[in-house]
């Protein structure tokens, strides 16, 4: 399948951002600007999971979907604070981020972990979206394939090719997270390429390859007009609707139909 044919998906990772006010407002300018997206052009929103009802109730009907930025490895029980996956999957959530790199740094997430976590989350029938990448001194020790490949391969050795199939892998470089500093065109595409080869030899190909890591309006097409990045997921710039907004409109300048 080439780059076109698998479309674009443009996610937001609000983080630990937001209020109910501010939430309502940049729901829904993203939910009204989203209708003027080509159908091929697909965007979500991931947001604080104390937020999703807010999400559901005012995204419904809308071309935008939700999702969370983390769940349990527990389907239930006594896990003070954590939320399961078949609770999110309660409101109508589609994605589910695991494994992102400020959970792997601050909560000590083994790779281990991140892959039970993946298995929950298509065990709710969501998509999980799973991050991987390196830190800058492990870029500079030569070891970026290592470390990616790595992260990859423990969720993929946990999953069956099907569910392989249903999987959105993200590829962040830390050193390029909230630092302003995006990965160049031309380094994701390396990293994106190497990470699709590892996908299809588990028979995943296709699935969506995001970018993540200071995109932002300027440089959002030429990230996403790159032969294996199939989109983005946005920190910083997915809290400012005309932000978020312009980068989904680049995802669009490189589809089909836009
Ligand atoms: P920024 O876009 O703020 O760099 O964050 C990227 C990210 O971590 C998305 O998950």
């Amino acid at each position: 399948m080439s780059n076109q044919q698998r479309g674009k998906l443009v996610v937001g990772n609000w983080k630990m951002h937001g209020r109910l006010a501010a939430n309502a407002a940049l729901l829904q300018a993203v939910a009204q600007g989203s209708g003027e997206l080509p159908a091929d052009v697909r965007v979500g929103v991931c947001v604080p999971s104390l937020y999703l009802a807010q999400a559901q109730s005012l995204l419904k009907g809308s071309p935008v979907v939700w999702g969370v930025q983390d769940v349990s490895a527990f389907t239930h029980g006594a896990y003070t604070g954590e939320v399961a996956a078949p609770m999110v999957t309660d409101f109508g959530a589609t994605f589910a981020i695991v494994g992102h790199s400020e959970r792997r740094a601050y909560h000590r997430e083994s790779a281990e972990l991140v892959a039970v976590k993946t298995q929950r989350v298509l065990e709710a029938g969501l998509t999980p979206i799973v991050c991987v990448g390196e830190t800058l001194e492990e870029r500079e020790a030569g070891s970026t394939e290592q470390v990616v490949g790595g992260q990859l391969d423990e969720v993929l050795a946990k999953v069956s090719a099907q569910e392989a199939a249903r999987l959105v892998v993200a590829y962040e470089p830390v050193w390029a997270i909230g630092t302003g500093k995006s990965a160049s065109a031309a380094q994701a595409q390396a990293v994106h390429a190497f990470l699709r080869a590892r996908l299809a030899a588990k028979g995943a190909a296709d699935v969506p390859l995001l970018y993540g890591g200071s995109v932002k309006p300027e440089n959002a097409e030429e990230l996403f007009r790159q032969l294996d990045i199939d989109g983005g997921l946005i920190g910083g710039a997915s809290l400012k609707d005309q932000d978020f907004l312009a980068i989904c409109k680049a995802a669009a300048a490189t589809s089909v139909a836009g």
